[in-house]
């Protein structure tokens, strides 16, 4: 990555660093952070039990609403950048208020994580500025739900407007289903966030994720990615967070990205512009490629998980400086990420029954794990009274490895997953099967 010169570097500082969130997403930007040597401290606010094994890194406990002592605390930390991980803080205001108090923060305003928190609104905000999109309805009772759905001559997707940890869509493959998915949503499955759905006519094609750091005017694209949303091998079960990811995605050649900038990108930031929506943060592009055309299937107003930890190790120590220009309105758009050809690719390690309900508190043991090119990121784990690490969540960790190809960054990954063990251990096996030349179903 080659930050242009006139980054002021020796007058910036960027010594304390606080990450906000409890993934596996906030411990790879923190790995990515503490790589620069400005860099002496990066707390978390929670963090999870695999944040103190990264360098440099501490835990803070204190509750993000509790607001003064967070500011007095804050404060004494002399913290000077703040990266706010998930969705929900962003969508509570949580940067607004502490862009008030002064601090230095990568992440979207209330204004601005509407992207997210309200499909209804994104959708509308795409058809106003004429952004490629599936066809969509919003509506609020079941009636009108019902006329529509028996209008259209193909099942349609149903979708909560609000926030609903990545659950609140429905793909159904009947009209019935549709209906039924309706009802539940509009009867408070989802609490206040169902009391919109939107209905949208169901698009076919691949999927990608692209992440545009952005700093309310200028912005710059990291390496693209693609997840893996379902459950079981060959994309069959239901939908999770992610499984795995693979960066950068091969699916979109450079001029494919031309396109994607051109229709999508672009109108995407002059439309913030317009409402007066001072954008400074990553807007995650959900995209689909799609016959005639890329298309939004989803904003968000933070980085993907897994997708960040598989982008994270790609970049280099300057990572940090992208961060605080974003923040500081600074962007010149010409920085340029190098990833020295390098891609990456993550699998992800779950409870047992995830995505529904699973145990929790197994102990993990984790053997030797490469020490080049490979990272063990924790999502969901904890530490037991006599400091054993345990299984704390559904998704538990990931594994990420880099290499000059992907058949040899899969490779090492699931040579290394054979390194670590807890009861009903859980991983896809077909990780990157579009870009494994080498991989067979047999796997
Ligand atoms: P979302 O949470 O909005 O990303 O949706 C979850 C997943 O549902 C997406 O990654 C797509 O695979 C699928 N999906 C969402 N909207 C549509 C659509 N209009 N047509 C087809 N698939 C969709
Ligand atoms: N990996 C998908 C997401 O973070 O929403």
């Amino acid at each position: 990555m080659s930050i242009n010169s006139s980054s002021p570097k020796c007058l910036i500082r960027l010594e304390n660093i606080l990450i906000i969130g409890s993934g596996g997403r906030e411990n790879s930007l923190a790995w990515a952070i503490q790589k620069n040597e400005l860099v002496k401290k990066v707390f978390l606010i929670p963090g999870n039990a695999g944040s103190e094994r990264i360098n440099k890194c501490e835990r803070i406990k204190i509750d993000l609403n509790n607001k003064n002592e967070l500011i007095d605390k804050l404060n004494f930390l002399k913290i000077d950048l703040i990266v706010i991980g998930p969705e929900i803080p962003l969508a509570n205001g949580l940067a607004d208020f502490l862009r008030k108090k002064d601090f230095k923060v990568f992440g979207p305003g209330k204004d601005g994580a509407k992207l997210e928190f309200s499909k209804s609104w994104a959708k509308e905000f795409m058809q106003e500025a004429n952004i490629p999109t599936a066809d969509f309805w919003k509506v609020n009772s079941l009636k009108e739900a019902k006329k529509i759905i028996h209008s259209s001559s193909t099942p349609l997707v149903v979708k909560a407007d609000g926030l609903a940890s990545g659950k609140g869509v429905f793909i159904p493959d009947s009209k019935d289903e549709c209906l039924r998915a309706a009802a539940s949503i509009l009867n408070g499955k989802f609490g206040d966030s169902g009391n919109v759905i939107v209905l949208e006519e169901k698009i076919n094609g691949p999927e990608v994720s692209v992440f545009a750091l952005c700093d309310g005017k200028k912005y710059i694209l990291l390496p693209s990615a693609q997840d893996h949303k379902r459950l079981k091998e060959n994309d069959k079960g239901p939908n999770t967070g992610g499984m795995g990811a693979y960066s950068p995605a091969p699916l979109l050649t450079e001029d494919y990205l031309e396109r994607i900038i051109k229709e999508i990108i672009e109108p995407t930031i002059d439309a913030l512009n317009k409402k007066n929506i001072d954008y400074k943060g990553v807007i995650y592009f959900g995209l689909m490629i799609t016959k005639s055309g890329p298309k939004v299937i989803e904003y968000n107003c933070r980085f993907g998980d897994p997708e960040c930890q598989t982008i994270m190790p790609l970049m280099d120590q300057n990572f940090v400086f992208l961060l605080e220009k974003c923040s500081m309105g600074n962007l010149t758009g010409d920085e340029k990420i190098d990833t020295f050809d390098k891609v990456s690719g993550c699998v992800i390690a779950t409870s047992k029954g995830y995505p529904h309900e699973y145990k929790t508190g197994f102990p993990i043991k984790m053997g030797t794990i490469d020490s080049k090119d490979c990272q063990v990121f924790d999502s969901g784990t904890s530490i037991s009274k006599n400091g054993e690490l345990l299984t704390d969540g559904g998704r538990v960790l990931s594994i990420v490895c880099q290499d000059k190809s992907f058949d040899m960054v899969f490779e090492k990954a699931y040579k290394n997953l054979k390194e670590i063990y807890f009861e009903g251990i859980y991983f896809r096996k077909d990780i990157g099967h579009q870009v494994r030349k080498n991989f067979s179903k047999e796997n």
